[in-house]
């Protein structure tokens, strides 16, 4: 998830783009450029690693007066492929330095057009996935092998999108064609918006409200080549095609959060596009495929135990891990909070693998329960969302969740998003093991794929949890049960509603109730019950409809999550939420969902800021 602006138009091209650059910051912020056509033939391209505050650093280093020119683009970085560093800054430029291309997103075949241009004697400046693009538009462009799309600009980048797979925005300049440049999208968003003899390309309408509120979104694979003047969109294969035009009615520091009054809010919405990102690209040619492996297959085979260790809503994502990768393996898998494993004394060998799940990859807990693993031999594997944080760095395989920046201090998408990634650390190993055969490993990874489709079905239903949560807005304690998978998610709803809504809230095993919790049922003390699905684990649901009958019967009021056509629980539930019916082993993905809206309303009711809870961080950097 990066931030992406492109302008033409009669204002200095290099402060339109760094303004709308600091409104998307929130994008990622792993390293900024720019690139300015000036009008003569030239392009002048600065990048710096780290911050927006860096490059603009840089800028004035090297004087602001070089970059004139009423044309330009710019870009700021949330790490996928390669490190961090000025080198793997966008803009790219191809080998003569006349074309550059800024990316949002991630090409999977990038290896293989990497391969085909080092064949043809290119060389390569970074470790990106996008420089190959900067080069395949320019060889289009400069009419290398014949091509048919010399000179144009637009059929050679609509040319190479029909080559590209993954997901993409891309924004492409070129020194010979200062009043134009040329985007396209695919899974990445993209909007145009139409000003007065100016036009804006941008990520997300936050980085030119400032300039105009017409904008343009475009649509799935579709290209739009901008002047000054105005815009012309086309599909792939260079046939019109249209935008949806839409007025932006928000202010700008709303807009920078999609309209919602808080990222927490609009991190929630973005949930399916986190999970399809973290999907992408770790299915290839029927294997499941992580990110970054430096052990064997054979030492993946070897694993005889599993620990999977992390902090907070992390850890809870693990205990989800815990049943997947035993069901899925028939590995003994322990689930343990990091700050509690490093001083316990664990018995590790170097067959044992530990899964350390961080999204910062800079929890001194985590970090340290990794350092103390490898010192006793055992393989780490980490789950992370930030690209090269030293808890990737220092483990021996890595799986990146891509569910880009989460500003909101509580943890959401990133929790779906570690979720997912937990579920093909289970594949993988079963694949490695043989404890599941490759069609059986592709039928879990299609139902896996099926899921940001159902929690977008989840999404727009959120309005009556809403409407629950500021009835409850004045409650004093919340209980929350689940049993199997439910019960990680229970602890998640609990989590969630503590630290956002300062409220007590508590979650159980169900299964535990009667063996003390239940003295704290009162009348009208709100219970929120997750529900297994009664076609998944019909024993299980059966004890869950007796546990809501029980606290029912002493005055508690129940809010059920329970899937869509589970009659047997509406009499029982004062309030009943419903999610799509997933298989089992999968359903924490829709039902921590209406958990999180309903911790965020609370809190809102009761008049609290959502995205700094008081005395949290949101990197946890001492134990
Ligand atoms: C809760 C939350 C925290 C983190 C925990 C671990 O909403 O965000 O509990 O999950 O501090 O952080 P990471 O994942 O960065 O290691």
């Amino acid at each position: 998830m990066c931030g992406i602006v492109g302008y033409v138009g009669h204002r200095p091209a290099l402060e339109v783009v760094l303004d709308g650059l600091r409104k998307l910051e929130y994008r990622g912020y792993d390293s900024a450029g720019v690139a300015v056509l000036d009008g003569a033939g030239g392009l002048t391209v600065e990048r710096k690693a780290g911050r927006l505050a860096n490059l603009e650093a840089r800028l004035d280093e090297v004087g602001r007066d070089r970059f004139a020119g009423t044309s330009g683009m710019g870009h700021t970085r949330w790490a996928t492929h390669g490190a961090p560093i000025d080198r793997n800054s966008h803009p790219h430029r191809d080998v003569t330095g006349q074309l550059a291309v800024v990316h949002n997103g991630i090409i999977e075949n990038f290896a293989s057009l990497r391969a085909e241009l080092e064949a043809a004697g290119v060389e390569m400046a970074s470790d990106t996935d996008t420089e190959s693009v900067a080069h395949l538009v320019a060889r289009a462009f400069d009419g290398v092998d014949g091509s048919a799309t010399r000179g144009d600009l637009t059929a050679s980048v609509q040319a190479v999108c029909r080559r590209l797979e993954g997901a993409f925005t891309l924004v492409v300049t070129h020194a010979s064609e200062p009043g134009r440049i040329v985007a396209a999208r695919r899974s990445s968003p993209l909007v145009v918006g139409v000003g007065d003899g100016e036009t804006f390309l941008a990520s997300d309408v936050a980085a030119f409200i400032e300039h105009t509120r017409h904008a343009v979104e475009l649509g799935q694979d579709q290209v739009v080549t901008i002047t000054a003047e105005g815009y012309q969109v086309t599909d792939f294969a260079g046939e019109p095609a249209e935008g949806r035009p839409f007025e932006v009615n928000w202010d700008l520091s709303a807009a920078e959060k999609g309209g919602h009054d808080y990222f927490m809010l609009k991190e929630i919405e973005e949930q399916p596009e986190a999970l399809a990102n973290t999907l992408r690209g770790h299915f290839v040619d029927g294997r499941i495929v992580l990110d970054e492996q430096r052990m064997s297959d054979q030492d993946l085979r070897d694993v005889d135990k599993v620990f999977v260790v992390a902090c907070g809503t992390a850890y809870h994502s693990g205990l989800v891990a815990k049943y997947a990768i035993e069901h899925w393996t028939r590995l003994p898998v322990e689930a343990e909070l990091a700050s509690e494993f490093r001083y316990r004394d664990p018995v590790l060998d170097r067959d044992t693998l530990v899964v350390a799940i961080s999204q910062s990859g800079e929890t001194a807990d985590t970090l340290e329960a990794v350092r103390h693993a490898r010192e006793q031999k055992a393989r780490v594997l980490a789950i992370c969302n930030t690209n090269g944080a030293q808890i990737p760095r220092e483990s021996d395989a890595v799986l990146y969740t891509h569910a880009g920046p989460e500003i909101g201090v509580a943890a959401t998408k990133t929790f779906l998003a570690q979720v997912a990634a937990n579920y093909l650390v289970g594949l993988a190993l079963a694949q490695a093991r043989g404890t599941k055969y490759p069609d059986e490993v592709a039928r879990e990874f299609e139902a896996l794929s099926a899921m940001p489709a159902a929690v977008e079905q989840v999404l727009s239903t959120v309005d009556q949890v809403r409407e629950i949560g500021r009835e409850l807005a004045e409650s004093k304690a919340v209980l929350f049960l689940g049993r199997h998978v439910g019960y990680p998610v229970a602890l998640e709803g609990a989590l969630k509603l503590k630290e956002l809504a300062y409220m007590h809230a508590e979650g159980f095993a169900a299964g535990e109730l009667k063996h003390g919790p239940i003295a704290l049922i009162e009348p009208g003390l709100p219970v929120v019950v997750v529900m297994p699905s009664p076609k998944g684990r019909a024993v299980l649901h059966a004890k869950l409809l007796s546990n809501i009958s029980e606290i029912q019967a002493r005055g508690a009021r129940t809010i059920v999550i329970a899937e869509e056509g589970d009659e047997t629980v509406r009499p029982i539930a004062d309030h009943l939420i419903e999610i799509p019916s997933v298989p089992t082993l999968l359903q924490p993905l829709v039902a921590t969902v209406p958990m999180q809206v309903l911790a965020a309303e609370i809190a809102r009711s009761r008049g609290y800021d959502v995205d700094k809870p008081r005395n949290l961080a949101k990197s946890v950097t001492v134990e």
